[in-house]
Parts: structure tokens; C-alpha cells; sequence
């Protein structure tokens, strides 16, 4: 029996799924037994020039040609964005069509009410590619762990920020630079600011933590810090420390509730999170039963996701995904979680302050780190003239984030220091 597809986008990723669905429909065929047929593709303007294999008259700017069309059972959202993503997706699970997405902007904000709409209607929402591009990280939360209580999850799951960072450390690339390349490769949002802000991570996080821990994810509570504000002056500093830099994604159960954070952290250099580079995303799950188990692979670019994309289409065409959807209570049944605030999480910290280079100095800093009860762990400075500024780098042992904010705040209040601090924490990803 055929099936027959919409494509809601038809963009970076939605050309990439054309292409293979029209390329390798033969090879799709023999390896799945479906056989798929992409019958309308969405778009604002038709006249853009677009990949030669996608035939114009499957183009239409009319979304009523899909929803109309009874032969169409699976629309596939790649246009990003909320709206009008979100009706279109919320008319097609009404109009009975099975629903497959990239998009965790989307879900991350409005995943509750999407499932509840495919929920009502029978009909399933599949969404691999949205966390970790090509990696099946969805598959192996709501099937391979399923057994487990998971205590952590923690990853790199934006591409092009893991991409600027190696390009940065590596190759000696600007930060501006390395932007570009990853815009040019695919592997950016539409609007890159959601991938260098954090907030594209702290989107794939809520839906990650939501499988994770069987809970609803309210958006807001997780903490967000991008690596659009980083200096290469920490790069450097942190590889003499020992350390690579990563922009971390983090969900942990803890005895106060569930800590969410997204934030350019500090690993040790050897660790397998440190080693994953360019456009490369890893996760680490960590369950009562398997212990740790990491996931790697593309996590960004066109054909990676098309990859995720097309793995969905394949479940929902022979029904394994509507089962799933309809007999998972962690897809569909979440319970209200408690959430830790985020000046309560317990980390380590790497401080860069800028500091007079003069007798008394080290006493004042380490004097108000103390009377905070925050231990420190190494102090580096280079050789300098006497009476400069210089960076002065402390690492610190863990301590209540709330208690390192309030004693940076003292610290940048010294006459003998300028400029604000540089605050970022260190994490063993093992631990
Ligand atoms: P994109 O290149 O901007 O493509 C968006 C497509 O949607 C375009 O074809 C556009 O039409 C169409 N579109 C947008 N608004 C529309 C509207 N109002 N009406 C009709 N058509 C509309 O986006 P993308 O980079 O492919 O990303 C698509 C989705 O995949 C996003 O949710 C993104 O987060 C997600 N994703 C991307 C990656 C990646 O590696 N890039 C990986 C995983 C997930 P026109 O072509 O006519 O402008
Ligand atoms: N812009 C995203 C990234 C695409 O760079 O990771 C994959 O979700």
C-alpha cells in the first residue's frame, strides 16, 4: 500500500527530505517495505529556485490542498517557527493525518497541547530529528531505557555552537567566522541567534527532560546562557587549565527537584564530551538500570535530520509509531514536576577576574570567596608588571551557585578589580 506525504517547508531540511524521499524512494523501499509518495510540498513562494529534483507542480503556497487531500495521512512540519506551524499541525491531527516534526521550538512551548490533539484524534506525533539530528536519541529514551529511572541527562545538542567552539580552539577561526561556516553548512537556525543564545539547546532539553523524567517541562524554568557573550581569553585560559569548553545542555534529579540549565561549561579535556567536534552533538543518559549511555552522532545539517526525519515517516507508515503513541503513558501522561532554582544548583566554578596586580590583593578576593564558605581549588595568574591589570583565574570547589553570584558581586565592587567577572562552571560529565 502507498502512502502519501505532505512536506510543510521545503527549506534547508525540508529539500533534504524531498531529495531522498524522491532519490532513494527504491532504496527506502526495499530496506522498510513502505512505499511513500510525496504528493504536495508547502512553501511561501514558489518561485525560489530550489533543488531540481523537486518537481514544481508538487509545490503549493495553499495549506488546504494537504489538509483537503485524503490520500495525504502523514504531514511533515519542517517549516520552523510557531506559527503557523502550530495550526497547521493541530488542523492535520484533526483532519485524522498523522503528524511528523523537526521542530522543538514548537514542542518545546507547545508540546503539551500538540499531543493531546493527536491524542483525541488517534493519530501519532513522531519527532526524532528534533533533538540531536541524525542521532536516535528520542528512540532510545521511549524504548531502549525505558526500564530505567534516569538521574541525568547531559549533552552537547547544538551543532553549530559545538561547531564555532572547535572552529575557535582549533582553527583559529572568529567567532563571526565560524558563524557563517555554520550557516553556509545548514546547520543554523533560520534566525542563528536561537543556536548561539542557547535557547535552540534549552528547547531540545525540554523535550529530552520531559521523556526523561515522565514530567511537563515548563520552558521557563530552564536556565539559559548561550556562547554569544564567551572571550577567547577563557578559551585559552580553560585549555591551560586542562579543560575544553562546551555548551552543555543538563537536566539532573536532585533532592530539591529537577535542575535544568543550559551554559558554556567547562570539561576536562580528556573526557568524550571534550572530543566532540564541529557540527558532532553527543548525549549522555544516565538510568538506575544501564548506568551511562552516550549517543553520537551529526546532530545538525541537512541530511543528518532528513535521516531522522525519514525514520519517522517510515514508523508512522507502518503503524509502530501510532501504537507507541497510543500505549506510552511517558509521550502523552506527564505529571507536574518540582524544579530546582537555578541559584540552588551545586557546581564548580571557573572565575576570570580582572584584578589589580598589587600587595593585598589575593587576600581581598579569597577573603570574601571564604566568608561565602566557597573553597578554591587553584589560582592562576601570568607574570605581569606590578600595578597592572591582570586576569586572575580561580577555579573553586563546588558551592551553591546563589553563594558564587553574590561573591562575584562583591568582588567586582573592589577598587582593585575591574570589568565584571567571568563566571562559568566546571563539571566532571562522568561523575
Ligand atoms: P528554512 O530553511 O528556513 O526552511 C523553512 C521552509 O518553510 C521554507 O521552504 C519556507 O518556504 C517554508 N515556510 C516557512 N514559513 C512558511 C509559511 N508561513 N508558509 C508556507 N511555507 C513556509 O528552515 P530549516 O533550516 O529547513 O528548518 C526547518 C525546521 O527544521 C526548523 O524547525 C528547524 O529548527 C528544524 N531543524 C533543523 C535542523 C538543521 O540542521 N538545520 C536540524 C534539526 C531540526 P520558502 O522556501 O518559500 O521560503
Ligand atoms: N540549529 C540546530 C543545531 C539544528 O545547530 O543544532 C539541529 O537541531
Amino acid at each position: 500500500m502507498t502512502t502519501g506525504l505532505a512536506l510543510l517547508g521545503c527549506g534547508t531540511v525540508g529539500s533534504a527530505v524531498a531529495e531522498m524521499l524522491l532519490a532513494e524512494k527504491r532504496h527506502l523501499q526495499e530496506r522498510s517495505g513502505q512505499q511513500l509518495e510525496l504528493r504536495h510540498i508547502l512553501v511561501r513562494d514558489k518561485r525560489k529556485s530550489r533543488s531540481r529534483m523537486v518537481s514544481k507542480r508538487l509545490l503549493t503556497t495553499n495549506a488546504e490542498d494537504i489538509l483537503a487531500d485524503p490520500a495525504v495521512t502523514i504531514v511533515v512540519e519542517l517549516m520552523g517557527g510557531i506559527e503557523p506551524a502550530r495550526t497547521l499541525l493541530l488542523r492535520s491531527l484533526a483532519a485524522g493525518k498523522h503528524v511528523v516534526t523537526a521542530n522543538k521550538h514548537l514542542l518545546a512551548l507547545h508540546g503539551a497541547e500538540l499531543f493531546a490533539a493527536a491524542s483525541k484524534s488517534g493519530r501519532c506525533i513522531c519527532f526524532e530529528a528534533s533533538c540531536g539530528g541524525a542521532i536516535p536519541i528520542i528512540m532510545a529514551l521511549t524504548r531502549g531505557l525505558i526500564a530505567n529511572s534516569i538521574d541525568r541527562v547531559i549533552g552537547i545538542v547544538n551543532g553549530t555552537c559545538n561547531y564555532i567552539l572547535s572552529q575557535m580552539s582549533a582553527n583559529g577561526q572568529s567567532y563571526a567566522e565560524a558563524l557563517r561556516g555554520a550557516q553556509v553548512e545548514g546547520f543554523a537556525e533560520p534566525d542563528p541567534t536561537f543556536d548561539v543564545s542557547g535557547i535552540d539547546s534549552a528547547h531540545k532539553l525540554a523535550i529530552l527532560a520531559a521523556l526523561a523524567f515522565g514530567m511537563q517541562v515548563p520552558f521557563e524554568k530552564i536556565a539559559i546562557r548561550g556562547i554569544n557573550d564567551l572571550d577567547d581569553l577563557d578559551l585559552k585560559f580553560s585549555r591551560e587549565l586542562g579543560y575544553t569548553c562546551k555548551l552543555l545542555a543538563i537536566a539532573e534529579r536532585t533532592t530539591g527537584g529537577i535542575s535544568l540549565r543550559v551554559a558554556p561549561t567547562l570539561i576536562p579535556a580528556k573526557s568524550v564530551l571534550a572530543n566532540v567536534h564541529g557540527p558532532f552533538n553527543a548525549i549522555s543518559v544516565f538510568g538506575h538500570a544501564a548506568g551511562q549511555t552516550t549517543y553520537y552522532g551529526r546532530g545538525a545539517g541537512p541530511k543528518p535530520t532528513a535521516s531522522a526525519v525519514i525514520a519517522d515517516i517510515v514508523e508512522a507508515a507502518m503503524g509502530t509509531a501510532s501504537l507507541l503513541f497510543a500505549n506510552l503513558p511517558l509521550l502523552t501522561k506527564r505529571t507536574k514536576g518540582q524544579f530546582l532554582p537555578s541559584n540552588q544548583i551545586v557546581a564548580r566554578n571557573y572565575l576570570r577576574i580582572t584584578a589589580l596586580d598589587s600587595p593585598g590583593v589575593m587576600h581581598q578576593i579569597t577573603g570574601i570567596l571564604g566568608r561565602r564558605g566557597i573553597s578554591l581549588s587553584a589560582i592562576a595568574q601570568h607574570e605581569s608588571k606590578a600595578g597592572a591589570y591582570v586576569p586572575l583565574v580561580i577555579t573553586t570547589h563546588e558551592a551553591v551557585e546563589g553563594d558564587i553570584a553574590k561573591a562575584v558581586v562583591e568582588i567586582d565592587r573592589l577598587k582593585c578589580t575591574k570589568g565584571k567577572t567571568v563566571r562559568l562552571n566546571i563539571i566532571d560529565p562522568a561523575a
